[in-house]
């Protein structure tokens, strides 16, 4: 897809109830290849440089997938949006890009299903497929801290705060949304991805 087109931005973690600006159409999505991890420190958002909080970011995994949500943004806005997620995913973060399966509900309004009717389909998951743009804090990138026990990751989440606010806020914000997105979708977090973020999420809660 040329920016003349406009772009597809794909977000998995804040990205998911802090939308971009400017979007035409949000879609939940399946992202193969990967799974979530909160593996990328963070001291610009939910935590600080002195005592740094825990974030989302994407773990290349073949035997996983992640839901996330694909964003249009029209072409006039394409460096607008470029720029502000490009100052807002500083902290270690890459522009990729992905492919996503979408899985759009059943009421999407006429132009957004015109636009989808013109993407390929999947043939083994039978979804209509876009490029799409992700930001992924890479292990190559100084803020991200590896695998780390869920329990070592909890107990950082439930003390930190940032400018963007309370470490916990990010990780309930995130859980809650992708849990209304799975019900829409009639099944559970944990029947599409793996149970990293439920077991994450009580972890913390555990640990308040
Ligand atoms: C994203 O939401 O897709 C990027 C990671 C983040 O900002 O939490």
């Amino acid at each position: 897809m040329t920016q003349e087109e406009g772009i597809w931005v794909v977000g998995y973690g804040s990205l998911i109830y802090k939308p971009p600006p400017h979007s035409t159409y949000c879609i939940p999505g399946l992202i193969y290849g990967f799974k979530r991890r909160f593996w990328q420190s963070s001291s610009d958002h939910r935590g600080t440089v002195e005592s740094p909080g825990r974030v989302a970011t994407l773990v290349p995994d073949p035997k996983s997938k992640v839901l996330a949500v694909s964003y249009y943004i029209p072409p006039d806005f394409v460096p607008q949006v470029t720029e502000y997620l490009n100052v807002r995913e500083q902290d270690g973060y890459k522009a990729c890009t992905v492919l996503t399966h979408l899985h759009p509900p059943q009421d999407l309004p006429l132009l957004a299903q015109e636009r989808l009717d013109k993407l390929p389909i999947d043939v083994s998951t039978g979804k209509h497929t876009v490029e799409s743009v992700v930001y992924i804090g890479t292990e190559d990138n100084g803020s991200y801290i590896g695998p780390e026990p869920i329990i070592d990751t909890a107990r950082v989440i439930a003390t930190n705060v940032g400018p963007s606010g309370s470490n916990y806020d990010y990780l309930k914000l995130l859980h809650d949304a992708l849990n209304r997105m799975a019900a829409a979708m009639r099944c559970k977090l944990s029947d599409i991805e793996d149970t990293y973020l439920d077991n994450l999420f009580e972890a913390v809660q555990l640990t308040t």
